[in-house]
């Protein structure tokens, strides 16, 4: 609830319309779901949790779920060609396809949101199984992505009705990933701000922060970005468009690879980056680095920190700081083979922001990444 001064003598307070207790899960439309769930279990430490395919009654694909603390993965993959699902791989390549969030009243957020103007993907639907019943419905956002509202105070099964327990004998350990910390969109030129209205207007969400091309641009790699909060602050969406520069925007180059509007990155919070980071490179996840100079005036720029520097040198960790404190992060290659999604693992130490003193070293190491690509 927020509480809004006027000029009457007594506050206004206006209900969070879409009120939301975080993320769900995300969902990814892949080329193989069953390789990519072995990969994300090697390689991310996530679990094996549940499964839905011809053996549980769904004919038309075949999904893992895959668990670690907050986090929930889908990874889903059709069984035959021409459908929803294969045209969406071949069009985008293996893809964020749903940002699920989690509400206490699923239908009511499908009405308060398509009765603000968003385009219903899936109208509110009860399903049961015997560990009880779950409501889903969902709307259309960038792109061809969708959020889905997640009811599930009434179910106590593994993940959802449709689903059996995953039970697997393959089970490599934790790597210390949390939740999902803000997903990242791109959008097409100049379309930030229609975003931004869509995410206020349809969502009830807020700007809370903003970066433009003066902000982000190395001499190559221009974008825009702007922020954007639920309430609560549970759910961060930047939006991103690409900027003129000299030569091409990596959103740009998204954008071409992906063939549309899409998720760019998911940030995923760990309590401990240089252990988690420790273990995500032994596993074979491949990061962007940056120049080691950058290290010889990080205390400088960021003042004291708890963290030895030499780990984090030695890792490619980035940190940063504002008002509130200080972040440490770093950021994957993307996870495929088409320049589109990647991930980033970050740390807050109080700090509310999202590293703007590290977008110069990063987009350079990123533009060092498309040049190799023949794309800049
Ligand atoms: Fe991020």
């Amino acid at each position: 609830m927020q509480t809004i001064a006027t000029n009457h003598t007594a506050p206004v307070h206006t209900e969070d319309f879409l009120p939301l207790q975080g993320t769900d899960y995300v969902e990814f439309y892949v080329g193989n779901a069953k390789q990519a769930a072995h990969f994300y279990k090697t390689a991310f430490g996530f679990q094996s949790l549940a499964y839905a395919g011809p053996e549980t009654g769904v004919k038309d694909r075949a999904s893992y779920v895959v668990r670690q603390n907050k986090l929930t993965f889908v990874f889903t993959t059709p069984l035959r060609s021409h459908n929803a699902i294969a045209d969406h791989i071949y069009q985008h390549g293996d893809a964020v396809k749903t940002l699920a969030l989690r509400v206490d009243d699923a239908r009511d957020a499908w009405q308060q949101t398509t009765k603000r103007g968003a385009r219903s993907y899936m109208e509110p639907n009860q399903i049961t199984d015997e560990h009880g019943e779950m409501v889903i419905s969902g709307i259309h956002t960038y792109g061809d992505t969708v959020h889905l509202f997640i009811e599930r105070k009434n179910y106590h099964g593994a993940f959802m009705p449709g689903y059996r327990k995953w039970e697997s004998l393959y089970n490599p350990v934790e790597t210390g990933l949390q939740y999902v910390d803000h997903c990242v969109g791109n959008v097409g030129w100049n379309q930030m701000n229609r975003w931004v209205k869509f995410y206020e207007e349809v969502m009830g969400f807020r700007n809370i922060l903003s970066f433009d091309d003066k902000d982000i641009s190395t001499e190559y790699s221009a974008l825009m970005s702007k922020v954007m909060s639920n309430g609560n602050g549970f759910v961060k969406f930047p939006i991103n468009e690409p900027a003129e520069g000299k030569k091409k925007s990596q959103v740009e180059e998204y954008l071409d690879y992906y063939d549309g509007e899409g998720c760019q990155h998911v940030a995923l919070a760990t309590n401990d980056i240089v252990t988690t980071v420790t273990a995500l490179q032994e596993r074979g996840v491949e990061f962007l680095k940056v120049p080691g100079s950058y290290y010889d005036e990080l205390l400088q720029r960021v003042g004291d920190i708890d963290e030895d520097i030499e780990p984090l040198r030695r890792l490619g960790i980035l940190v940063d700081r504002d008002e509130e404190g200080y972040l440490l992060q770093i950021f994957t290659k993307p996870v495929e083979d088409r320049p589109t999604l990647f991930f980033e693992i970050i740390q807050r130490k109080g700090a509310k922001s999202f590293g703007k003193g590290n977008f110069k070293a990063l987009f350079e190491a990123i533009e060092r990444e498309q040049e190799l690509r023949g794309n800049l």
